[in-house]
């Protein structure tokens, strides 16, 4: 089954089109392989699912260790540095219930005093530990939120706290790294080469996501596969090339947002971490595709209506999964009260299907281009290729627009405003400008 389908955008790109590009797309993957292009000191996510396998079973022995001693394990990070655990949570656990023995629970990714207040009061009956990850240790929401929930952690657990604190970030620099040593946290590296948004395979989202007791192995050996055929394909059959070169032409075209679109709710966070991937990395100097995402049906009840008639500026890029994991066949009603006896005999995963099928028709005569992107199952296997698929092609895609895909400067506006305002040393000249256009 082939990755990515392209047929829906060909009423608005052509294949000949698609062809041209051949030359700048391999350019701008040549500049991810050979590290000439900007941003060339954050490459070693393309490499790491090679090297991963070294981490791994620290990774797994500690998950254990947490599963045995807490019940619930807060996550603090945000960004990057929580976005792939969440994401691969919600698509790798049940709707209702956990994978394994404890629970993940995120917070430093907010600075809502509610939220915060509530998590605490959760955890008042409750074991748990705590992974705070940070890249550089200084982001302000989630070291406010380890202040708290540290102090919590000291009230509860005294001396011992400190055994229960896993620290997550750039090994031999920044406060937090400093904090565990000093402490004794265990402490688990986001290598410096990679940049918070490409470090879901990294023990950012691994050491998370192997105490919820998900497959870390098959995530990595996913991520292999997909980088692999990244690395190895030629242009007219490399899904990842294919897709940066298609999202690239139908932007030079007008299209100035990417919607990217699941059928299972257990995709929306896979949405929210494609959507601070490429967000983050394409939106500067004035460029870059808006990302967005949507769950249909659901929103077919809610944003359809624009999709299909607003402005033109769209396209969308549809998750297919081929096999559910769970399905239901719907059975004749001897009333048929509701008219639905149509559908007897059918399972409900095929009118999911057919509604997918029937809105990408629609769309498309809306002149909403629609890429399609299939995956057999929902598995932490598919995950991780889906996860490596879209990093590599947010890199290409990165470089086709002309801008560097791993920096995040424009993030830094509103801290420093925020800063100044709260008053923190250092911001005093910025607080009076800001105090006086008030
Ligand atoms: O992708 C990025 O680099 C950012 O979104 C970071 O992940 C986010 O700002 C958090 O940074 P840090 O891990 O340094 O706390």
């Amino acid at each position: 089954m082939k990755l990515l389908d392209y047929s829906n955008v060909l009423k608005f790109v052509s294949e000949a089109e698609i062809e041209a590009l051949e030359g700048a797309v391999l350019v701008s993957k040549e500049k991810l392989l050979t590290k000439f292009g900007t941003g060339s000191e954050y490459l070693g996510w393309v490499d790491y699912p090679l090297t991963a396998e070294k981490e791994l079973d620290r990774i797994l022995k500690t998950a254990e260790k947490i599963q045995n001693e807490a019940s619930v394990l807060l996550v603090i990070g945000i960004g990057g540095s929580y976005l792939g655990a969440k994401a691969g949570l919600s698509m790798l656990s049940p709707y209702l219930g956990k994978t394994g023995k404890t629970e993940l629970v995120f917070v430093g990714n907010t600075l809502s005093s509610t939220y915060t207040q509530e998590i605490i009061d959760y955890l008042a009956d409750k074991d748990f530990s705590i992974n705070v990850i940070s890249k550089s240790g200084t982001t302000t929401e989630p070291a406010l939120a380890f202040r708290l929930f540290r102090n919590l952690l000291q009230e509860k657990y005294g001396d011992k706290a400190k055994n229960r604190i896993y620290a997550t970030t750039t090994i031999g620099k920044g406060v937090l790294y400093q904090m565990a040593k000093e402490n004794g946290y265990e402490t688990f590296s986001i290598p410096e080469d990679i940049g918070g948004r490409y470090s879901v395979l990294t023990p950012v989202g691994l050491l998370p996501l192997a105490v919820a007791g998900i497959d870390i192995k098959a995530i990595i050996a996913g991520a292999q596969t997909e980088r692999e055929k990244a690395l190895e394909k030629v242009y007219p059959d490399n899904d990842a090339l294919l897709y940066a070169a298609i999202r690239n032409l139908l932007y030079r075209k007008g299209k100035a947002i990417e919607i990217f679109v699941t059928y299972e709710p257990k995709l929306k966070y896979l949405g929210e971490w494609y959507k601070q991937l490429f967000g983050e990395s394409e939106g500067k100097d004035g460029k870059g595709l808006f990302p967005a995402s949507v769950l249909y049906t659901t929103d077919l009840h809610s944003l359809g209506q624009y999709v299909q008639d607003g402005r033109r500026i769209l396209f969308e890029t549809v998750i297919n999964i081929d096999k559910p994991e769970q399905d239901i066949l719907l059975k004749e009603d001897a009333e048929n009260l509701d008219g639905l006896n149509y559908l007897a005999g059918k399972t409900l995963d095929t009118v999911n299907k057919q509604a997918l099928k029937g809105t990408v028709l629609a769309h498309v005569d809306g002149s909403v281009p629609n890429l399609i992107l299939n995956i057999p199952e929902i598995s932490p296997y598919q995950f991780g290729r889906l996860v490596y698929f879209f990093m590599f092609a947010c890199g290409v895609s990165g470089h086709l627009l002309g801008v560097n895909p791993f920096n995040q400067e424009g993030v830094e506006a509103y801290k420093k405003n925020m800063f100044a305002l709260l008053g923190k040393p250092g911001f005093e000249e910025l607080r009076e400008r800001l105090l006086k256009n008030k």
